[in-house]
């Protein structure tokens, strides 16, 4: 007799767990097909079918602060996602497409506990440092083939941003202000893309002729074409935020103005 109780305690728990995978399983089962959960080496960022949990969650706790409003977005996003809706950057919904809606495979009571999982475990510190570092050499590297005279982070890089909230909801472009956008853009690109090719050919030169020893009266008329190329990309820079910001209506343009310290 005393020995059928322990048993049958045994088997309800066993079956209780069974029939209540924890977050963390469920997560692996529902959304790990998709959303790895490892660190991504860089060489497997090509390969991916979605961004990986710990970008996902690196994101969402970027934009939202509140951790109930965070698992209010899992949830609602899982079940009902949309470009408009996103948090993560336009360009990555536009490289991936958007998420299939996973109702019918999870309940919103699971997602519950997937998100609660998610969002304590996610993103890890060695995530966090590897994406920070990422966007440190970025910003290095694009500093250093800078074409502009001015490079201070108060000049925004507006259409980069713009292309980022592309489709959000918040940002509410119209289809007329899109096309509009996209010329300003297409102009601009265009310009500097030219002025950067000639930039780099002039100051092979102007080295290749310092090294070589030449008089620098030779190597001036170099210098000054440099000088006088930056102006123009500057301008066109200059040109290309004021354009912009007569597009925008002005909800837009603060919607988009803190993000500019990014
Ligand atoms: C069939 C593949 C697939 C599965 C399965 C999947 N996702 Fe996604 N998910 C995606 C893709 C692709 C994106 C990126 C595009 C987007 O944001 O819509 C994404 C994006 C997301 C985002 C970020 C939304 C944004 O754009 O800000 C969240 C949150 C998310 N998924 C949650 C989940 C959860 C939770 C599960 C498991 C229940 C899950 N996903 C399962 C493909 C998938």
């Amino acid at each position: 007799m005393n020995l059928i109780k322990p048993l049958l305690l045994t088997l309800t728990l066993a079956t209780l767990a069974q029939a209540t995978p924890t977050g963390e399983e469920l997560t692996k089962t529902k959304c790990a097909s998709c959303h790895m959960l490892e660190v991504p080496t860089p060489a497997m960022i090509p390969t991916l079918k979605a961004p990986p949990l710990h970008s996902v969650l690196f994101h969402l706790k970027l934009e939202i602060d509140d951790p109930k409003a965070q698992k209010e977005f899992i949830v609602d996003y899982a079940l009902y996602p949309k470009a408009s809706k996103s948090i993560c950057e336009s360009n990555q919904v536009q490289k991936f497409g958007v998420m299939p809606s996973q109702k019918g495979v999870v309940s919103k009571e699971e997602l519950g506990r997937i998100a609660d999982y998610a969002i304590k475990n996610f993103p890890s510190k060695a995530f966090v440092k590897m994406i920070t570092t990422m966007q440190t050499n970025g910003k290095m590297k694009s500093l250093k083939n800078s074409p502009f005279l001015m490079n201070q982070d108060e000049l925004p890089h507006l259409t980069k941003k713009l292309m980022e909230h592309w489709d959000k909801a918040k940002l509410g472009l119209s289809e007329e202000q899109k096309t509009k956008l996209l010329v300003v853009r297409k102009e601009t690109l265009s310009g500097v893309k030219e002025i950067k090719k000639a930039l780099k050919e002039l100051e092979a030169e102007v080295i290749e002729m310092s090294v070589e020893g030449e008089e620098l009266k030779a190597i001036e008329p170099k210098v000054e074409t440099i000088g006088k190329l930056k102006v123009k990309a500057t301008m066109i820079q200059l040109k290309c935020l004021k354009d912009s910001i007569e597009i925008l209506n002005d909800e837009q343009i603060e919607y988009i103005l803190p993000l500019w310290d990014a």
